[in-house]
């Protein structure tokens, strides 16, 4: 038999508090990650409050979603917040250039926004428009959402149905600056961000954390550059990277019915951030070492070809099991970054891309990756342990090689011993042994999700084929031992 992977939690080494907006979302006006999966209008016969659809946000609620970024993306640097306000049969149609060229609507603006924010108890995060909008509309915005006085931009607000100002909690200024968002140098950036940043006011006790856009994949010179020119403006700089099965745009790999080799390939892409995280926060240390900057991963997930008989531009993709390990590996890498790394959003919300939710009319499917989200609800504001490991064996396929087990332990702000495992190997069960600081552990219970492919997914023919089951284990002979089976996810509390 083979040796067991032997995993010990250093539970007297508290680390950094893994902030729960690691586990936050994005929704953008992309495809029908807005319209049709969540906003239906609240004339439609589908269930909704005021336009959000109900299905969709009571499973929303379940994951306690902590913040969610909006409208975009590549579409918050062409949007302009006046077309979303006031009588929405009167605001203007206009054509989402970026993503498909369809019409928006504008029928979900921001007050629309806000109040689905209010409905699932979130924070916000506002993308503000730096690539083709202008200082004043920015500012006006701000003041819109914020004013606490008797200005005309908050007699405009109640005009419109909107008593108190809003709370904003992030405002982003700009969306992939390099590329569809303006194509910049980060020196020219730099310069914009210090301008614009000095007209992003709200009322004491209501600023937004400001963020700057940052770099993507393993691009250093973005956050070497901001982090050297803009002291004291921003709270965080984002990041952004997906995982492409073949690493080729043109032809990123199918979202099911995949080779082995994709699967490894992808799965491969929380390692290469992991790296990547380390030298940013190199660079962060150094031109800010007294830690005022926050790394955003505010775009990451599976990047496949888009669903056959879709519109390649609405970013349609199945989920599969490979999306849920993909899940647990990120989480793994951004609790490691906790001291760093203070929100993540996956990309997308509904819809879109490794989406939580699927959609088709008044249907609704939770996708594998929604059941990874849900299982790591205890790592939420927990205190990150370090994770003794010692035999894990390497997964090697071709030019890849992972390690087969990675994990992640934490202190739940209940109190509890948390600790999340997968085993990344697709093939090979792995049988393991737990402690705590060196000495036996008594029982631990929770959840596993695994499936019978690597592609397994949840669809409308069969939309509970993914879903994580009941797990428990006990000591025997004051040892702990376990099996993870292949390619699964498994979510502990573990009694010592
Ligand atoms: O999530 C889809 C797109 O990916 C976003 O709009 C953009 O920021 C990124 O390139």
């Amino acid at each position: 038999a083979a040796e067991p992977v032997r995993i010990d939690i250093q539970a007297d080494k508290p680390g950094p508090v893994i902030a729960r907006q690691i586990y936050g979302q994005f929704a953008e006006h992309l495809g029908s990650g807005i319209y049709g999966g969540l906003w239906v209008g609240p004339d439609s016969k589908i269930p909704n409050v005021r336009g959000w659809r109900s299905d969709v946000v009571g499973a929303l609620k379940a994951i306690k979603v902590p913040v969610i970024r909006w409208p975009g993306g590549c579409f918050a640097d062409e949007y302009h917040w006046r077309d979303g306000i006031g009588p929405q049969a009167q605001r203007p149609p206009r054509v989402n250039t970026s993503w498909g060229g369809v019409i928006e609507p504008n029928t979900v603006g921001t007050h629309e926004f806000m109040d689905l924010a209010e409905q699932l108890g979130t924070e916000v995060y506002l993308n503000a428009n730096l690539g083709s909008g202008t200082v004043p509309e920015m500012a006006q915005w701000l003041e819109y959402m914020t004013a606490d006085g008797d200005t005309a931009l908050a007699r405009e607000r109640r005009a419109n149905g909107r008593d108190k100002p809003w709370k904003i909690n992030y405002f982003g200024i700009g969306n992939e600056s390099w590329g569809c968002g303006g194509n910049m140098k980060p020196s020219y950036y730099a310069d914009l961000y210090k301008h614009w940043s000095t007209f992003a006011k709200a009322p004491r006790g209501n600023r937004p954390k400001l963020v700057a856009s940052g770099g993507q994949e393993l691009e250093l010179n973005w956050v070497e550059t901001l982090s050297a020119e803009i002291k004291g403006r921003m709270d965080a700089i984002t990041h952004h990277q997906y995982s492409l099965p073949t690493r080729d745009w043109k032809k990123k790999g199918s979202a099911v019915g995949f080779p082995e080799a994709e699967w490894i390939s992808t799965l491969a892409v929380p390692q290469t951030i992991d790296g990547y995280l380390t030298k940013h926060q190199e660079i962060l240390d150094r031109n800010d070492p007294a830690r005022k900057v926050a790394i955003y991963f505010d775009e990451w997930g599976s990047w496949y070809d888009a669903e056959p008989g879709t519109d390649p531009g609405f970013l349609v993709q199945r989920n599969t099991m490979r999306d849920a390990v993909l899940a647990a590996l990120h989480f793994h890498v951004f609790h490691r970054h906790a001291d760093r790394v203070k929100m993540a959003n996956i990309a997308q919300m509904v819809n879109v891309l490794q989406a939580m939710i699927v959609t088709d009319k008044d249907r609704m499917v939770l996708t594998p990756s929604y059941y990874a989200f849900a299982m790591h609800l205890p790592f939420m504001d927990a205190t990150s342990l370090p994770v003794q490991l010692t035999g894990v064996p390497d997964y090697t396929l071709g030019k890849y090689s992972i390690p087969a087990v990675s994990a992640s332990a934490a202190k739940s702000v209940d109190g509890k011993l948390i600790l999340s495992l997968a085993n990344t190997n697709p093939n090979q069960a792995l049988p393991m042994q737990l402690a705590v600081g060196g000495k036996g552990v008594r029982a631990v219970t929770g959840q596993l999700l695994t499936a019978a492919t690597m592609d397994a997914q949840n669809w409308f023919d069969a939309p509970d084929r993914v879903k994580p089951q009941p797990f428990k284990a006990e000591a025997k002979n004051g040892t702990l031992a376990l099996t993870l089976p292949a390619k699964s996810v498994l979510v502990l509390e573990v009694q010592p």
